[in-house]
């Protein structure tokens, strides 16, 4: 077994006082003296929720990684953590991200444990258990619960997020009856897991298997489908081999492993919260990560997946296609991957997969006919992003790339609800949607609506896209020619919250810019009468996310929390 004196073992190694609470109160469970005995004890952190239903499976995945940790020897003990589940908490999970991170961080420290398996699934849940334990660097594999069986309402796939919002567009233009769209909900989520687009769930379950955190095929094998148990299964006997190996999460999570995971970012069309999630990841290892980095190494990477919300497919077909192994192997052989970075199983990520074998060209294109070309992630500065901005490219309407617009601003969301179908909003196809106080703290919490809804008259008119701009993030399963994550965002005083309705604003992708056409002395005369909001909460949690939040481009982890601590024993309790 282990060379190395076990951390398990400074709880249930002593043959003293306390050496018998720590296992008379665990054998009341029904754990017998042996296994105590020195072999690694394998925490399997659960985000297991009824109130989250796309991790409502997820009891099922531990039995499954608690086979595998038993047949290679371990002793697992499952333990729960907060889990956030996307559509039903308020005012956004995002906002709880950092809170779930610290109660993962704190619990892994906290117990007996020598390795750790994530079980990880809804949005939010991956980056916060990702974040929290490479806090505390023991050795630990992810799970991901696995996307959704595609949806299917009337003989044609649909996606999550993606038909929510062309078909809740389409009950705004009159052209779907409600009795259609409720027939619809039903078919879409039609079996366990996560959404099934290339969402944000599948983006970070994707970033999992390439940053090496999750074994080879974590990303996109059905929730539904056996293959998932066994993954899972396997995933519990390499924990043991793990910490035998003392390969901890800060081994794997090297500045190879960010750049690889940027490069799949683009390759697979991701979404742009990735960009906020993975900037607070590599925060939390040390690693110097910037916006600057996603556009530079994104840059001329193509789209290869043909997946919604960009495209055709789902995450369903993405597995039958050969899944994420495709993609790196594709990436490998264009000279667009660290092929040594290491994985959770020992070997490299080019060792994984450079036998993988595509079944599917027209799911999971070639590079030499990519399925959109250089499709990374777009990183805009100017005066009105002076600190970056983040606009996913491949999902935005090309003629709007370059494009010169009077802002239509809107103050908060509750202004945005109030006057979008006001049939005297001055707006027209050519304008520019801003919306302001959406941030890290603004909202609180940076929610996902930046890609605002367009106004009703614009889509009698037939009018599909508009350039918005806000300091929000967007659903990973949203579309549009949405520039998002402004920062300094505009509750902390950045140049958004000086944007009055009729200003002109040039969006220019290819240059990479954000300008906002109006003087340095009007600026200044406007940020003299600018007054912040007020803040959100005067005490609690919200509080403190607020007092400590940092901005977008910094990946909205709080200050305090960058940084690791590590899996000291801590000390002892008598
Ligand atoms: Fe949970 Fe989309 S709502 S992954």
């Amino acid at each position: 077994m282990t060379r190395k004196p076990l951390r398990s073992q400074a709880w249930f190694g002593r043959q003293d006082k306390m050496g018998f609470y720590y296992r008379s109160f665990l054998k009341n469970t029904g754990i017998p003296q042996d296994q105590f005995d020195g072999r690694p004890v394998i925490g399997i952190c659960n985000t297991w929720s009824e109130l989250n239903p796309c991790n409502a499976h997820f009891r099922l995945i531990a039995e499954h990684v608690k086979k595998g940790v038993l047949d290679a020897g371990g002793f697992p003990l499952e333990f729960p953590v907060s889990s956030l589940g996307e559509v039903t908490m308020r005012p956004t999970a995002m906002l709880y991200r950092n809170l779930a991170s610290m109660d993962v961080e704190e619990a892994i420290r906290a117990h007996p444990l020598d390795g750790i398996v994530l079980l990880m699934g809804c949005d939010k849940t991956t980056p916060a258990l990702l974040m929290g334990a490479a806090s505390a660097d023991l050795p630990t594999i992810g799970v991901s619960g696995g996307p959704q069986l595609r949806g299917m309402y009337r003989g044609a796939a649909i996606g999550s997020g993606t038909n929510i919002i062309s078909m809740s567009e389409q009950l705004r233009a009159g052209e779907i009856t409600i009795e259609e769209f409720h027939e619809a909900e039903a078919a879409m989520n039609r079996s366990s897991g996560h959404c099934m687009t290339m969402g944000t769930a599948s983006t970070m379950a994707s970033l999992v298997e390439a940053l090496g955190v999750g074994l080879p095929d974590n990303a996109a094998i059905p929730a539904a489908d056996a293959r998932r148990n066994l993954l899972a299964r396997m995933a519990g006997r390499r924990i043991v081999g793990m910490v035998e190996e003392d390969l901890r999460m800060s081994k794997i999570l090297t500045r190879q492993a960010f750049e690889n995971a940027i490069r799949v970012l683009a390759a697979i069309g991701g979404s742009t919260n990735a960009v906020v999630h993975l900037l607070a990841i590599a925060g939390r290892v040390g690693i110097p990560l910037t916006l600057r980095d996603f556009d530079e190494l994104g840059r001329d990477v193509h789209c290869l997946v043909d997946l919604m919300p960009s495209g055709r497919f789902l995450m369903e077909d993405f597995s039958y296609a050969g899944g994420l192994p495709v993609v790196l192997r594709r990436l490998g052989e264009a000279g667009r991957l660290h092929r040594g970075a290491i994985t959770a199983n020992g070997k490299s990520i080019w060792e994984n997969v450079k036998d993988a074998p595509s079944w599917n060209d027209e799911v999971i294109t070639t590079t030499e006919k990519p399925f959109k070309p250089n499709a990374g992630i777009a990183i805009l500065t100017g005066n009105l992003a002076p600190d970056g901005a983040v606009i996913k490219p491949s999902a935005a309407s090309p003629h709007l790339l370059r494009h010169t617009g009077k802002a239509v601003v809107f103050e908060s969301i509750e202004d945005l609800h109030g006057r979008i179908d006001n049939p005297d909003l001055d707006i027209d196809e050519t304008s520019i949607m801003v919306l302001k106080n959406c941030g890290p703290k603004g909202y609180p919490g940076m929610a996902e609506v930046g890609n605002m809804p367009l106004p009703r008259k614009l889509l009698r008119q037939g009018v599909r896209d508009i350039v918005r701009i806000s300091d929000a993030r967007m659903s990973g399963t949203a579309y549009g020619t949405v520039i998002l994550h402004v920062a300094p965002e505009a509750s902390a005083g950045g140049p958004l919250a000086l944007v009055g309705n009729g200003d002109r604003i040039t969006v220019d992708v290819p240059a990479r810019s954000l300008h906002l056409h109006v003087s340095e002395a009007e600026l200044a005369k406007r940020r003299a009468e600018w007054t912040p909001p007020p803040p959100p909460a005067d005490r609690g949690y919200t509080k403190l996310y607020v007092d400590h939040v940092l901005q977008a481009d910094r990946g909205a982890d709080l200050d305090f929390l960058v940084g690791k601590s590590g899996a000291a024993v801590p000390r002892d309790n008598h």
